[in-house]
């Protein structure tokens, strides 16, 4: 790991040159299973991890926010009131953003200095921008003695993705990132908000695989799925009026539909449905501890992705298919919003470092990358404090 806590504030010391007086700290998140049904009202089950961000922070009375990034060494220095979001969308829009966000939930805010640090991957699928904006939120609730559930600030936080950094997500990376519990999945259902917490079996343990592969076609292709959805959806909402989102459809109304909608749409929603039900008979089967039927739907999930929802690439697919022949592990698939970034595999934790060192040769002879393979503990959401 190579930043902390500590390793924060001391770098807080020397750009401010002051002390910070209070504290943030949110996981990234793996999704074990649910991909691309958060923005279709479906059900996702992710974790918070141990990869994370740190931010600490010292309040203001003059409506100035400024904050120095440790990764880019670099500090924006902003105005709270008028501020609009940036032309280009870069760092400081996910930093800057969750304060704007903030304001705008009608939240008391007087400015401040941070300082911020992540441990979580840029661009590799593990939710590092919504652990920066929810650590970010951590020190506006703290400075501003706000009391807001975690799941206020999930929303507050997707909010500033959405129309500060102009990313169309769901919901699932900002929830995990703040409401994660330690030892724990969530079972989110994005059309209530309603989560449920799911035990993770004693003795298998979570396995992050990163491709190396960062495509940045991932932003576009994302929002094309939700259209090529959205256009099968018009043709089921004519058919069945009571549907709203595909989360309501059927494959019987699908299949029904077939022949009126195109191929493609097709293959979209047969994912968005059949993901759903993969996800919620996993967190039962992943809470009953029945690891093999959770993994034999890790890697349905998968298949679904890369065949119908096409948001796999071949480096994820060789990474998905060695693990699955190694030793110990029972179910693997990508994760997050796919075209590159990490795999999860599920493996029992007796094999967990053989698993690591074999995957990561393999795939290196498979692709000729050097991949960084990982353990990754269920860890709490958003944490905040003051020194
Ligand atoms: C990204 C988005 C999430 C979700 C996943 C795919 O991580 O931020 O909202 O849609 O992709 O499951």
């Amino acid at each position: 790991m190579r930043h902390s806590l500590d390793s924060i504030t001391d770098k807080f010391k020397q750009v401010f040159a002051t002390n910070p007086t209070v504290w943030a700290d949110a996981g990234g998140r793996v999704n074990i299973i649910g991909e691309h049904t958060d923005y279709h009202d479906g059900f996702v089950l992710p974790t918070a991890i141990d990869l994370r961000s740190y931010a600490v922070a010292s309040g203001r009375e003059d409506g100035i926010l400024r904050i120095y990034a440790a990764d880019y060494d670099s500090t924006v220095e902003v105005a709270l009131e008028g501020l609009e979001p940036f032309q280009q969308v870069d760092w400081r829009s996910y930093t800057c953003g969750p304060f704007w966000s903030w304001i705008g939930a009608g939240r008391p805010f007087s400015g401040a200095d941070v300082a911020i640090a992540s441990n979580v991957p840029s661009g590799g699928g593990l939710s590092s921008s919504a652990s920066i904006e929810v650590s970010m939120l951590g020190i506006a609730k703290t400075l501003s003695c706000e009391n807001p559930s975690c799941l206020d600030i999930a929303i507050i936080a997707r909010a500033a993705e959405n129309h500060f950094c102009h990313v169309p997500c769901g919901i699932m990376d900002q929830m995990a990132s703040s409401c994660g519990q330690k030892d724990k999945a969530l079972l989110i259902d994005c059309r209530s908000l309603e989560t449920r917490l799911v035990a993770t079996p004693t003795n298998w343990v979570l396995v992050v695989a990163d491709s190396g592969v960062r495509h940045s076609l991932a932003a576009g292709e994302y929002a094309k799925r939700q259209v090529e959805c959205k256009t099968g959806m018009e043709t089921i909402i004519s058919s069945y009026p009571d549907v709203k989102v595909a989360r309501d459809v059927s494959m019987d109304m699908l299949n029904s539909v077939k022949d009126r909608i195109s191929e493609v749409s097709f293959r979209r929603l047969r994912h968005a449905i059949s993901e759903n039900e993969r996800t919620t008979k996993a967190a039962d089967a992943f809470e009953a501890g029945d690891v093999h039927l959770t993994g034999q739907l890790m890697r349905q999930s998968h298949q679904s992705l890369a065949k119908d929802y096409e948001v796999s690439c071949q480096e994820l697919d060789t990474l998905v298919q060695i693990a699955s022949g190694i030793e110990g592990c029972v179910g693997a698939r990508l994760t997050g919003a796919g075209f590159g970034g990490n795999t999860v595999n599920l493996v029992h934790k007796d094999a967990a470092d053989n698993f690591c060192s074999e995957l990561k040769a393999k795939y290196h002879k498979a692709s000729g990358i050097e991949t960084i393979v990982r353990i990754v503990r269920p860890s709490a959401g958003l944490l905040t404090g003051r020194f």
